[in-house]
């Protein structure tokens, strides 16, 4: 194929060449042919005039005698020569006098002589005989009576050697030409090779990146070409995702459509740790519950886009009871739309797995929560046997040999690796829905370099915001032996290409219920009097895991500080805590549930006023409708977790709140403080200044809830979640399209 093709392009060259050369010969040949021309009529010319001097001595003798025998045998034997044609004597008179027997009849004395009387050049003429070179040669009028001798030579063989030699410069251009094309082919045919060696590279990603051993570099016939191309690839993706952003409105539909037109319809596999929906044993009857998670709730409403299918742990009491005889079950319930494939795990693997290296060791490495992280060497094998249960699911839902896979969180830092060994071509994007730390911290986990080459499996690893992307990049570049190019975010090892890129998780846009609740003051109401509140009470609301990243205590604190920094607010205010519990069977939450609990009592000893208590601790699982009516009635909501990957809670108040009314004190350790510049963004370590915030929050006038709010719901609206899957699958498109395009032009060779 790559001979062909190499072929193809040098005919491409070889031909024009073959015909510039055949146009030179054609040129070059009557350069020639007069070139040698002159020459030889330079030659006879001094020929001439050496036979003049030489007869002139005799022939002025005999001259004067008139003998005509002898001076004819004079002139008979001067033609011995076989060049000299013919030798003739004019008179001054014009006469022809003597000449030998070859003379040309047609030559006439007086015109001859005249031409050339005073040129030292002969003429040359075409005879009937066939081409001849006339000179003349005076004789001194002393001497010979002022005559001249006519030299005429024969230059047939002047045309003899033209010929000659027209045939020897054709010969010679087509010999030149011949040899041209050959090395032509030969090093277009070397070079082809390289090129496409080299190009097939870049579109696979490597030439986009230093090369990593030096020799090569030098040999690298792409090597001059290697800066531009990176720069062009780079400003063509710059611009399409600019484009992209400019032209795309995200949606379920365009989503839908940029599925079936960029990835020809792929279905979606989907792994997750965490499965959407969780079928409960109540009494003699089977719930449906869907768990408190931010990866649940921005990956559904992209399923329910896509279709496909989702892998996850079946969790739940009645899973087992609800799958087929595949352990598949079709979700949502109430009107299915993809399949979800449920992985059983025995407790023991679940406690090593999740419980043990998932959330003992990787949640509070990658937290920075000041717990601290425990590794055993049981758990890792868990970890190990589970990632590589689910890697053989994801080989058995795959219906084809390049899947595009979206593998979710730090339950799989593996997966992506035992995928790509089972399907090369498969499209990995990893989402890491946590924050990455740097690169003193995560080495302290006794496994790294096994966790980062599995990541390095991935063909798109995504993180929150660049600052996790930085710190990943700089962890791989501390602890593995890869090229890394900073510039395009990518990290290759062993032919295998990873971008590591920033994706911003959001939340489905327009929110599930828009257009079909009731009006904020209603609920408003309701929730108030539902908690045995006031009216005109003011409400504070967190929603989160029971977890000690959430910062549940420094919240606690804020509200307790400015209880007593404003202790009018006192029976005034009420924060109410939802928190759903998490991860109980591990010592680290139960004692963390302890603590809040505690506290919250605590502080209602101190400010409860008349049963209206300042916190209300809801310390169990909501369903999203009701959490959604909790953030339509509160005037603040509080996130102020102490290290988040991006924080969707913060997301979805700003989304529940169409009256453009209600304040958010958000924590600058989350993700979502780089996007909504309009919260009260705070540190949640610093008591006063969140407790300062909160009671700005309350105290907040409605025309700046309005426009902050507006513009928090904007960005809400428009870098919504479709935008976060959909750029993610834009980019594996890209790099799929490119793959395939290597492939092409370079065959498999
Ligand atoms: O934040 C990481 C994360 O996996 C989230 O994506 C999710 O909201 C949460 O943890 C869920 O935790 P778990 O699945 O352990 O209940």
């Amino acid at each position: 194929m790559v001979q062909f093709r190499s072929l193809r392009l040098s005919l491409r060259f070889v031909i024009p060449l073959v015909i510039a050369l055949g146009i030179l010969a054609y040129g070059v040949v009557p350069l020639v042919d007069n070139l040698t021309l002159r020459w030889f009529v330079r030659d006879i010319d001094i020929r001439s005039q050496l036979i003049g001097r030489t007869l002139h001595e005799p022939l002025a003798q005999l001259l004067p005698e008139g003998n005509s025998s002898r001076i004819n045998a004079l002139l008979l034997r001067a033609t011995q020569d076989e060049r000299l044609l013919a030798l003739g004597y004019c008179d001054a008179g014009g006469t022809l006098r003597y000449r030998t027997p070859a003379f040309p009849k047609s030559l006439d004395c007086s015109s001859i002589v005249f031409k050339n009387k005073d040129k030292d050049e002969g003429t040359l003429l075409r005879l009937p005989q066939g081409a001849v070179h006339v000179s003349v040669y005076p004789m001194v009028a002393e001497e010979g009576a002022g005559g001249s001798l006519i030299l005429v030579h024969d230059m047939s063989f002047v045309e003899r050697r033209s010929a000659d030699t027209r045939k020897y410069v054709i010969i010679f251009f087509v010999v030149l030409g011949i040899v041209v094309s050959l090395i032509t082919v030969f090093v277009a045919h070397l070079s082809w090779r390289g090129w496409m060696e080299g190009v097939r590279a870049m579109l696979r990603g490597e030439g986009i990146l230093r090369p990593f051993s030096p020799q090569k570099a030098q040999n690298s016939e792409l090597q001059p070409l290697v800066g531009d191309l990176r720069a062009l690839l780079r400003t063509l993706d710059a611009e399409r995702r600019f484009a992209d952003d400019a032209t795309i409105t995200w949606s379920p539909e365009s989503l839908r459509t940029l599925l079936h037109k960029q990835l020809v319809g792929e279905r979606i596999l989907v792994v997750s740790n965490r499965e959407p929906y969780l079928h409960i044993k109540k009494d003699d009857h089977i719930e449906v519950n869907r768990p408190a998670s931010g990866l649940v709730t921005a990956v559904e409403p992209v399923m329910r886009a896509c279709s496909g299918t989702w892998i996850a742990h079946g969790s739940g009491s009645a899973d087992r009871e609800t799958v087929d005889r595949h352990d598949r079950v079709r979700v949502p319930p109430q009107k299915p739309e993809y399949n979800l494939r449920r992985i059983w795990l025995t407790k023991e693997e679940e406690q090593g797995y999740y419980y043990g290296f998932a959330n003992e060791g990787l949640w509070p490495l990658c937290h920075i929560a000041h717990v601290r992280p425990v590794f055993r060497t049981s758990d890792w094998e868990q970890y190990v046997k589970i990632n590589q249960r689910f890697a053989d699911a994801v080989v058995a839902e795959a219906d084809n040999d390049d899947p595009v896979v979206l593998v979710q969180d730090y339950h799989f830092a593996l997966l992506p690796g035992m995928i790509r060994r089972a399907l090369p071509k498969a499209t990995i994007i990893t989402f890491w829905h946590i924050p990455w730390p740097n690169p003193e911290s995560f080495g302290i986990c006794p496994w790294r370099e096994e966790l980062l080459k599995g990541m390095l499996g991935s063909t798109i690893l995504g993180f929150h915001t660049p600052y996790h992307c930085k710190n990943f990049l700089e962890t791989v570049d501390r602890y593995l032996e890869t090229r890394i190019e900073h510039e395009s975010s990518t990290i290759s090892r062993r032919g295998q290409l990873t971008m590591v890129e920033s994706y911003p998780i959001s939340i489905q846009w327009p929110p599930p219920w828009e257009g079909a609740l009731p009006p904020v003051a209603t609920t408003r109401a309701e929730i108030l009097q539902g908690l045995g509140l006031p009216p005109e009470h003011l409400l504070g609301v967190g929603v989160d895991r029971m977890d000690y990243t959430k910062g549940i205590l420094e919240r606690f604190a804020a509200v307790e500080r400015m209880l007593e920094l404003h202790p009018e607010l006192a029976g005034r205010f009420t924060f109410v805590q939802i928190a759903a519990p998490t991860r109980s069977a591990l010592e680290e939450y139960r004692a963390f549930e302890d603590r809040v609990h505690g506290m919250s009592e605590r502080i209602n000893d101190r400010f409860s006023r008349d049963g209206r208590p300042a916190i209300i601790l809801k310390a169990q699982h909501h369903e999203p409708e009701e959490v959604n009516r909790y953030y339509r009635a509160a005037d603040v909501c509080m996130v102020t977790s102490l290290h988040d990957g991006m924080n969707l809670v913060a997301k979805e108040y700003v989304a529940a709140r169409d009256d453009e009314r209600g304040a958010l004190v958000l924590s600058q350790f989350t993700g979502a403080a780089h996007e909504l510049h309009e919260a009260l963004i705070v540190n949640p370590y610093h008591v006063e200044q969140t407790a300062e915030a909160l009671y700005r929050a309350l105290t907040m006038p409605d025309y700046e809830q309005q426009e902050r709010m507006r513009s928090m719901r904007a960005l809400v609206r428009d870098f919504n979640v479709y935008r976060w899957a959909g750029r993610m699958l834009l980019d594996a498109a890209r790099v799929r399209q490119r793959q395939k395009l290597a492939a092409r032009i370079g065959g498999e060779s």
